[in-house]
């Protein structure tokens, strides 16, 4: 058995400007970032981590490669674009012929990316949306993937600041392998919120934002106060690139079940 899994990836670009069709560079750097991130290889691993979590942090033993051949098995780049007349907004149908249509997401982790704007269906703009992604629960759906705005794909290029390590892909992937957000989304603590499934992430009641500029230890949005604080450093919280740099050993459980699980069939 081997333990470490290689995910092959399209990437579908959809650009309106010429600046939003970004490079096969900027495209290949985001795949080595996720290879650092999903490896426990990056960089800033020890000066990000404090000691206290450091024992903690986990290989997820997930690998990213671009894919190689397309769903007819032809040879690909594993990239391809398109010029379209409007930017992102929810209910675009970015996955129908309009944009790009998935390649089989029981085989492929489709990313597509564009620049978003508009307002959603409850009036909120768009601008300035870095992602989402599908939970396992949508695998084979048309839908399936991520996708990430052009200008924090990546870690070179036109970047937003802070946003600029890849690490908007890595959260997003991080949900595509079943992760839940640190604070379980609920917003409160207690038995039934704050949980994300994983004991060894502190309960919290809310995300770190890049602003709360969190200083080990940090007990701000803690659900109980502790020596250590709040894990706010997990790619599954809202910090900016520069402040995330783990995934945690309970994390890796939850991926490593759900490539047992509704993903296996891309280890196909
Ligand atoms: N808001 C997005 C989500 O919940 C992405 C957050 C990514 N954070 C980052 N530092 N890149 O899926
Ligand atoms: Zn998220
Ligand atoms: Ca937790």
């Amino acid at each position: 058995k081997k333990a470490v899994v290689t995910i092959p990836v399209v990437v579908h670009v959809l650009y309106k400007t010429a600046q939003q069709n970004i490079s096969d560079a900027q495209i290949l750097s985001q795949i080595t970032a996720l290879n650092e991130d999903f490896r426990k290889q990056n960089a800033d691993f020890s000066t990000v981590v404090p000691a206290a979590f450091q024992p903690n942090a986990a290989d997820l033993e997930l690998a990213f490669c671009m894919a190689t051949k397309d769903p007819n098995g032809n040879p690909t780049t594993g990239i391809e674009r398109k010029s379209v007349p409007q930017n992102f907004v929810l209910g675009n149908s970015y996955y129908t012929s309009s944009g790009f249509a998935a390649w089989d997401p029981t085989k492929y982790l489709n990313i597509w990316v564009g620049y978003f704007d508009g307002v959603d269906s409850n009036g909120d703009p768009w601008d300035g949306t870095l992602g989402f992604a599908y939970l396992p629960n949508a695998a084979g759906l048309s839908f399936d993937g991520l996708v990430i705005g052009c200008f924090n794909m990546g870690t070179v290029g036109s970047l937003w600041v802070g946003y600029d390590k890849g690490r908007t892909a890595t959260h997003e992937i991080g949900h595509y392998f079943g992760l839940n957000h640190i604070w379980g989304n609920t917003g409160v603590c207690g038995t039934t919120g704050g949980s994300d499934g994983c004991a060894d992430t502190p309960a919290t009641n809310g995300p770190y934002y890049e602003q709360d500029n969190p200083v080990f230890p940090d007990n701000q949005y803690t659900c109980t106060t502790t020596a250590n604080g709040a894990m706010f450093m997990n790619y599954m919280d809202y910090v900016a690139d520069y402040q995330m740099a783990m995934f945690t050993n309970d994390q890796k459980t939850i991926t490593s079940n759900t490539m047992i699980g509704p993903r296996a069939s891309l280890l196909n």
